[in-house]
């Protein structure tokens, strides 16, 4: 057994758990009776972190408490819920799960668009109250002729990208930059961007740099037939506006994975018939959870073992960011 000591908040996958249990000596402090006790205790030999979405921030007051700390290795391939500046600046190593999710959020994403555009959910409604027998449902919304915004193609927009080639879908795009070797067209703006296309898929990661790019103006831009799909992160939308959008019918309807202030989706979301909201499932398999787990342990082992860091994320390169010890 390692003399490495790893700390892990709260439960994470068995998988995950075991794993990381069998490659270091791990500190459940889900377990403790007293867990500030407990951490004052262990804080001064804990060299590294598994962490997840819903453990709250791994900031710089949480990361500055374990002096020895080494590396945080996060269970999902957005970690806007960590600092990874600050780790980076203090010679943390922050590992994310890159590319394992990709074709499943991807599948999601394509789901959630289809139930969006074809109100498959509300149709489901229809037949179990008994409503078909009395009329049929109502025509909807199409994804023929229509074009597909992607605000962010990254590893998973790419991945969405590919699958609207194959429904017959034009796509465009919106980032920072334009990409050479995307066969797409590039618009430098966002609201240009929802100007020219029927349906905006956001899969951006979340944090200050991306916080409501998503707002009125944009989705004024995407139009009255405009549909909205957020599988990225509830804070790269202005919630607020999105609401006011879908009450005033400025847009036909969205698709929500992720919320602002989750796992708590707002009322006036919820009594609107024409939305469809999933619960953050993008990635929400099994094969691929385990995957993503996998890659959790994978990390630290691999780190532990002298072999660096499998998937740091771009704030902390390795061997650049190695801790003086
Ligand atoms: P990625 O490969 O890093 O792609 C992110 C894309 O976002 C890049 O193409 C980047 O393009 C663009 N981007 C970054 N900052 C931007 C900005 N300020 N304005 C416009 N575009 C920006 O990441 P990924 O692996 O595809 O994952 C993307 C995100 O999806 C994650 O970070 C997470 O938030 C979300 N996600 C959600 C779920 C879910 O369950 N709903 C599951 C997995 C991931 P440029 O660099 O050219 O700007
Ligand atoms: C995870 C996600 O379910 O990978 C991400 O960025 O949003 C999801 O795949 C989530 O991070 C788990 O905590």
């Amino acid at each position: 057994m390692s003399d490495f000591e790893t700390l892990m908040f709260n439960p994470m996958p068995p998988l995950v758990v075991d794993g990381v249990a069998a490659c270091s000596r791990l500190h459940k402090l889900w377990e403790a009776p007293d867990r500030e006790k407990a951490l004052a205790e262990i804080a001064p030999r804990i060299r590294g972190i598994a962490t997840r979405g819903g453990d709250g921030k791994v900031d710089a007051a949480l990361m500055s408490r374990f002096p020895k700390l080494e590396i945080v290795s996060s269970f999902g391939v957005g970690y806007d819920d960590v600092d990874a500046d600050w780790a980076g600046k203090h010679g943390i190593v922050v590992t994310n799960t890159p590319d394992v999710l990709n074709d499943e959020v991807a599948d999601t994403t394509f789901g959630l668009m289809l139930c969006a555009v074809r109100q498959l959910p509300q149709a489901d409604r229809y037949v179990r109250e008994g409503r078909w027998t009395k009329a049929p449902f109502p025509l909807t919304a199409s994804l023929r002729g229509r074009t597909l915004g992607i605000l962010g193609l990254g590893r998973i927009g790419r991945t969405i990208a590919r699958r609207a080639e194959a429904f017959g879908m034009r796509v465009v795009y919106h980032g920072r930059r334009a990409q050479d070797d995307a066969p797409y067209l590039y618009f430098p703006t966002l609201a240009g961007m929802a100007r020219a296309c029927d349906i905006l898929v956001a899969i951006t990661p979340g944090g200050a740099e991306t916080r409501h790019l998503v707002n009125a103006e944009v989705l004024e831009a995407l139009g009255p037939q405009g549909i909205f799909i957020n599988v990225a992160r509830g804070s790269v939308c202005d919630q607020d506006a999105l609401i006011a959008a879908l009450r005033e019918r400025k847009i036909l309807t969205a698709g929500l994975d992720v919320y602002a202030d989750e796992p708590n989706v707002p009322k006036e979301l919820i009594e609107m018939e024409h939305v469809v909201l999933l619960p953050h499932v993008g990635s929400g398999t099994k094969h691929t959870r385990d995957a993503m787990g996998q890659l959790v342990v994978d990390n630290l082992r691999s780190f532990i073992g002298g072999r660096g860091p499998l998937t740091p994320v771009a704030e902390t390169p390795w061997p650049a960011t190695r801790r003086a010890s």
